[in-house]
């Protein structure tokens, strides 16, 4: 039996803006992963997705099934048939909610036929055959969850252009906190479509203050200072509140973390419910932690952002 994992992920600065090519920053969190086992047996290909209750065989997935597309195009690129096989999905990874779950079960699948396979699939491969089934989930997307995932690595990242990972000269933590509503990616970033289609000058001049943040935050992480991107974080909540895709409960929350001593706070991701982030650091992060509790989380995650993160 062989078994692969993913992590999830958080957009640290630039969602939104970075499909329309602006810089972003995202980071992997390990705490929440996906996990996939393959274990050979006599029958056809059969996926059991756990989380879903689902078990089914691979020719009656539909087509436009994200589990039947990833599987298809990577058995595809290594020129082989389906295995006969049971493929075992399990995600500790919240759906719909900023945290890349698509991207990672994706990825761990992707990860784990290669090495059901015994072959070398590199992170760029990985990553640009998720991004394909990414279409699917997200109608447009900018790419930034497949390449933050499939290469485990904090992120710089500018649509079509070479990824860029960067030294993280000095931890930080981020407290990670769920609205517990579930927001797909997909309607948000069509929402922000129609609306930038409808006054592009209005949001053209947002996603260049979106942008303009994300580059100052990799300065501040290369540089060692990450105690100052707080203030960065709070500008960018506000750019996505003008943008529409923040919601009451996303807004409940970050005031909570900033009333109880984060040093910022901002939604991450697709928005419109999903997760929002505060820089906290050890002597604070318990105070955030409770009172985003009070505030209506539904779960609290922390954590680091480091150089092997
Ligand atoms: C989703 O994690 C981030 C968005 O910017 C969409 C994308 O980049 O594809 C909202």
């Amino acid at each position: 039996m062989i078994t692969a994992t993913a992590s999830g992920k958080i957009i640290l600065f630039g969602e939104h803006a970075v499909v329309y090519q602006r810089p972003a920053i995202a980071v992997p969190v390990s705490q929440v992963q996906a996990r996939v086992t393959i274990k050979k047996t006599k029958q056809p290909l059969t996926i059991d997705a756990q989380d879903q209750r689902r078990k089914i065989s691979y020719t009656d997935l539909r087509d436009d099934d994200p589990l039947k597309a990833i599987i298809r195009l990577t058995l595809t690129s290594f020129k082989v048939t389906p295995p006969h096989a049971t493929l075992t999905l399990h995600s500790t990874i919240p759906i719909a909610s900023g945290l890349g779950s698509g991207a990672a079960v994706s990825t761990a699948i992707a990860r784990a036929l290669a090495k059901y396979f015994k072959r070398d699939l590199d992170s760029a491969a990985i990553s640009s055959l998720v991004y394909e089934v990414e279409k699917i989930h997200h109608g447009t997307p900018s790419g930034i969850d497949n390449t933050v995932i499939a290469y485990s690595k904090p992120v710089y990242f500018v649509r079509g252009q070479p990824i860029e990972t960067f030294n993280v000269a000095q931890p930080f933590r981020i407290a990670i906190a769920d609205t517990g509503i579930q927001s797909p990616t997909k309607i948000a970033v069509g929402d922000v479509r129609a609306a930038w289609e409808a006054d592009k000058d209005r949001y053209e001049k947002i996603f260049d203050g979106c942008g303009g943040i994300a580059q100052h935050a990799r300065k501040l992480i290369k540089e060692g200072q990450p105690d100052q991107l707080g203030s960065l974080m709070n500008e960018n909540h506000e750019l996505l509140r003008q943008m529409g895709v923040s919601c009451r409960e996303l807004d409940d929350l970050v005031d909570a973390a900033t009333r109880a001593g984060a040093f910022g706070a901002k939604l991450s991701g697709g928005g419109r419910g999903g997760n929002m982030i505060a820089l906290v650091n050890e002597s604070n992060e318990s105070r955030v932690r409770e009172a985003l509790m009070g505030a209506g989380a539904k779960r609290v995650l922390i954590t680091e952002v480091n150089r092997d993160t």
